[in-house]
């Protein structure tokens, strides 16, 4: 668009201010604000305006009316039909082997609350080695090609802040063993903060105030990126969804490919049963005939506390740990179709410049960010499945820099699964009433990745290594 209709578009929007410093630039910000300013969709933000942020009492109520808690496939040792899990494991071996499933992590995220300087995905998170989280993807993905006799595709959404960091970090360590053929970069999209005006903010004279549109982006991003036409050329038609920050996540898991498949599901996921009832998840819930994720603190107290009498569990037991498959074409639906996931409104402190072009560090929030979540594809997919998973095989994040899902945490939950594995095989790892030893040592995904690839990789061994502290299987 030519400079003086792109300024002339936000003049008739009412966002004509994002241009008050233009003449002050230089030509090399002045193209940076032209920039910036083409990539937002004013007609967007002039409905988000309308719908989140001039709605009277702040963020939208979430519905709550018909809701009941989602149907899940509780594993086989807590009643679920081991037939079924076995032809799942089964089926999922073999989409593996013919090459239709791909690794996904959403790598995004700005980690402010671990408060870590660089992309997440670079943070060193084994408790002996501190390899990086994506050394440990990456290493769980050359296992699993060797395993199945395909190597895996594996794509990575970066935010446009932490695209260079993230790619220069897989050239640094060659990629760490795959081909470079076999990884795909692609960056989300982006979305400009609003004063609680309904004004675009400005971060600089030049630059508008954006931020990444959140994990939901994804979906749009994996279109807009090609990454959906890659893997049509591929063959690949099933995206293994994950986060960065969760090292224990099995994204190559047979039996939940299987369920994925053998139920025709569009998007699928893993639950975990709550620990407690205010844990932080979102919950997966039932609501007309839809599967949907309500979040914590979108479910009042009484819902999150309530009981089932029949069974003395929570009713509300189906945590959400953001780990999905998603089919392709699917992806492609909701990326191109009349279907879009809604916005969320998040308020924030958000700096940013006066009308008079002064800096603000706002102490109280000030603005509004708009963001996308990738769970709320699921009441749009035909016939979601949620299945079971064991918390300690599945999901440990690294969210804070202290306490709760933090790195100590997490080391900690990694030496337990370690041992978990090697003493279900006759190793005599000393373990406290959590299960964990006194010391710490590590098994690369490249020795086991999971239960399976442990235990082949375990009976290979003509003579059991012994496990002390520092130890590292590989
Ligand atoms: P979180 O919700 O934990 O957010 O992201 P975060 O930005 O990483 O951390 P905080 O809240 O600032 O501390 C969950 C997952 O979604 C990805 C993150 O990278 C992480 O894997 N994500 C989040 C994106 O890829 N893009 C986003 O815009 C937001």
């Amino acid at each position: 668009m030519a400079t003086h209709s792109v300024i002339e578009s936000f003049q008739q929007a009412g966002q004509g201010h994002v241009f008050a410093f233009f003449d002050q630039l230089n030509p090399e910000q002045q193209k940076a604000l032209l920039a910036d300013a083409s990539e937002i969709d004013l007609a967007e933000v002039a409905e988000l305006n309308r719908t989140l942020v001039q709605k009277a009492g702040g963020a939208a109520g979430v519905d709550l009316s018909d809701l009941a808690p989602a149907p899940f496939e509780a594993l086989p040792k807590n009643g679920g039909d081991t037939s079924a899990w076995a032809a799942a494991k089964q089926a999922g071996e073999t989409a593996l082997r013919a090459g239709r499933v791909a690794a996904f992590v959403v790598a995004g995220g700005q980690g402010t609350r671990l408060g870590y300087d660089g992309p997440k995905g670079t943070y060193p998170v084994t408790p002996v080695l501190k390899k990086s989280l994506f050394q440990v993807f990456a290493d769980k993905l050359r296992a699993a090609g060797v395993r199945y006799g395909r190597p895996l595709h594996w794509f990575v959404m970066t935010s446009d802040i932490n695209y260079a960091a993230t790619t220069a970090f897989f050239r640094e360590h060659a990629f760490f063993g795959l081909a470079e053929t076999h990884v795909h970069f692609f960056k989300q999209g982006r979305m400009p903060a609003v004063g609680f005006d309904g004004k675009i903010l400005l971060e600089d004279k030049h630059r508008i105030a954006m931020s990444p549109d959140g994990h939901g982006g994804s979906l749009r991003a994996l279109h807009r990126s090609g990454a959906l036409d890659l893997m049509a050329r591929e063959g690949i038609d099933m995206l293994s969804y994950f986060q960065v920050d969760n090292p224990l996540v099995r994204f190559v898991d047979p039996t939940f490919i299987g369920w994925h498949l053998l139920r025709r599901s569009e998007m699928s996921s893993k639950m975990i049963p709550k620990a407690y009832p205010g844990e932080k998840v979102g919950h997966f819930c039932a609501q007309r005939g839809q599967t949907v994720v309500i979040e914590y603190s979108d479910l009042p107290k009484s819902y999150q506390d309530e009981v089932d009498p029949a069974s003395g569990r929570l009713r509300y037991i189906a945590g959400s740990i953001a780990i999905h498959l998603l089919d392709a074409a699917f992806i492609r639906r909701m990326a191109t179709g009349a279907d879009a996931l809604p916005f969320h409104r998040a308020d924030k402190k958000i700096p940013c410049l006066d009308a008079a072009g002064n800096p603000v560090k706002p102490e109280k929030p000030n603005g509004v960010k708009f963001e996308l979540f990738v769970f709320d594809a699921l009441p749009f997919a035909k016939n979601p499945v949620v299945i079971e998973t064991d918390r300690a095989d599945d999901f440990s994040p690294v969210k804070n820099a202290e306490g709760l899902d933090s790195p100590k945490t997490c080391a900690e939950d990694q030496v337990r699964q370690f041992t978990r594995w090697a003493n279900a095989h006759g190793a005599a790892v000393p373990v406290d009433a959590t299960g964990l030893p006194p010391f710490a040592f590590e098994v690369s995904p490249l020795f086991g990745y999971d239960e399976d690839s442990f235990e082949s990789a375990w009976a290979a061994r003509a003579t059991k290594p012994a496990i002390v502290a520092g130890t590292v299987l590989s």
